[in-house]
């Protein structure tokens, strides 16, 4: 085991990490540069690593999932209780009582109509499942061509190769081809900048009609589903509209297309919603989670249905072996009643508000910002070169930022054009405060340095 305090066992850690560990998306250079990150324990917002340094975790451990921050005893406890009294009972029909419960709470949460619910053990397979069972639904129900799967350009869906033919984000697909073959890609809402330049409202009705014209395209007998995020991570926080989000229901609706909604990142209070489909008013056809629904607990996706779509199917074929494990469902149930109890979504929306007002006031006015935008507790600060054409840096001016802020002990992370922040629900306006103070701080030694400004 490796031993991790002190200088030389620092050493060797890292030396460990570099001989034997892969990266995943991390450029081979940077981590050489910069060394893999090792942390050793977690408080609240607080995470220190192997050198003892303590950073303010905005980022929910990277992948936005840490929903509630490092050491909470009562999710771990839970766990532990499960696993001793019965860790895992296999998949199909078995059940241990906190997955049955898990779903129902599911179901009650998710927006209206949805009930039925698969368990998986993470976003990319809640996004695989979704998309066999739009495509086994439509077999059983009269349009046994419709296979075809419209997605967007820059979405992100995941890595595994049915989610990746959905995905046009952090340049997985094009290396991994030949893909599964049946997907198309359409314009979707950007904020700030969009490839025609378009005003934005009209962009936006613009990449509505363009579905109903890929659909037609394509044949609606061949289209199974579309699939979104509600707000998609590329270059930051893409908020949508409800008017985008209602013409999308209704071209599929017209066309017999299901709609998949993906609230991986935006599932479990992200946005100030217990899912961002109730800021648009969107009715999703099935949706997929995962992340927050655990806090990064344990690891767990699901995916929820309306009812008729799983009742058409006499056997749902596609299984995994944790599906439902006993052990995710225990932290997920636990996860959810600490949000409840707390009342953390309308924290994360207050919070929010206060942390985009907070950014409006110090950036909104520095040369190199473009835009500062966001959703409850998912916000983006989005940089240019020029404000005047919004040309973006063709630098690494924002990885700089980015880098900068976690010197001064605050984690953001770079997303195309802008950075992100994702903060714990259970951040407190100082610690709201202090990533303001730090991210100015960066932004104004990098735009010096690089004589910006
Ligand atoms: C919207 C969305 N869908 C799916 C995924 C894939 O999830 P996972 O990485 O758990 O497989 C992600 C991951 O970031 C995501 O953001």
């Amino acid at each position: 085991m490796l031993e991790t305090q002190g200088n030389i066992a620092r050493k060797d850690v890292i030396a460990e990490a570099l001989e034997h560990c892969v990266f995943p998306l991390a450029p081979i250079d940077d981590v050489h540069r910069d060394g893999p990150k090792v942390y050793l324990r977690g408080d609240g917002v607080r995470i220190m690593d192997v050198d003892g340094r303590e950073y303010l975790d905005m980022m929910s451990s990277h992948t936005r999932a840490n929903s509630l921050g490092y050491g909470n005893t009562e999710i771990a406890g839970a766990v532990a209780k499960q696993l001793e009294q019965l860790h895992y009972v296999g998949t199909v029909t078995n059940f241990a009582p906190p997955t049955i419960e898990l779903a129902g709470k599911l179901a009650d949460l998710a927006p209206e109509g949805l009930s039925k619910v698969l368990f998986v053990t993470g976003g990319s397979e809640a996004v695989e499942a979704a998309i066999k069972m739009a495509k086994q639904y439509h077999a059983h129900t009269g349009k046994p061509r419709a296979s075809k799967i419209i997605s967007r350009w820059n979405a992100y869906h995941g890595a595994t190769m049915g989610a990746l033919g959905a995905t046009d984000w952090l340049d997985t697909r094009h290396i991994s081809e030949p893909g599964v073959p049946g997907y198309s890609l359409i314009p979707g809402p950007s904020r700030y900048r969009n490839p025609f330049g378009m005003e934005e409202a009209a962009y936006f009705a613009f990449c509505a009609d363009y579905l109903e014209r890929q659909i037609q395209h394509e044949g609606p007998d061949n289209v199974a589903a579309f699939i979104a995020e509600p707000i998609m991570q590329a270059h930051g926080v893409q908020t949508a509209s409800v008017e985008y989000f209602g013409r999308v229901r209704e071209i599929c609706d017209r066309y017999g297309v299901l709609l998949i909604i993906d609230e991986v990142i935006t599932g479990f209070g992200r946005t100030g919603a217990w899912f961002a489909s109730e800021h648009y008013g969107i009715q999703p056809d099935i949706m997929t989670m995962a992340k927050a629904l655990t806090a990064g607990y344990m690891p767990m996706g699901a995916v929820i249905a309306r009812p008729e779509l799983i009742d058409a199917l006499p056997v749902f074929r596609h299984v995994h072996t944790f599906s439902g494990h006993a052990g995710a469902a225990a932290a997920a149930n636990t996860v959810i009643a600490i949000k409840e109890r707390e009342g953390l979504i309308g924290k994360a929306r207050e919070n929010g508000e206060y942390l985009l007002d907070t950014l409006h006031e110090f950036l909104d006015p520095h040369p190199i910002v473009g835009q500062v935008r966001g959703k409850g507790m998912w916000l983006a600060v989005d940089f240019t070169a020029d404000k005047q054409t919004r040309e973006p840096f063709g630098d690494d001016t924002v990885r700089a930022v980015v880098r900068r802020m976690y010197d001064h002990g605050v984690i953001a992370s770079p997303i195309g054009t802008a950075f992100e922040l994702a903060p714990p629900l259970i951040s407190t306006r100082a610690d709201l405060d202090e990533t303001v103070r730090i991210a100015t701080l960066a932004i104004n030694e990098v735009a010096r340095e690089r004589r910006l400004i």
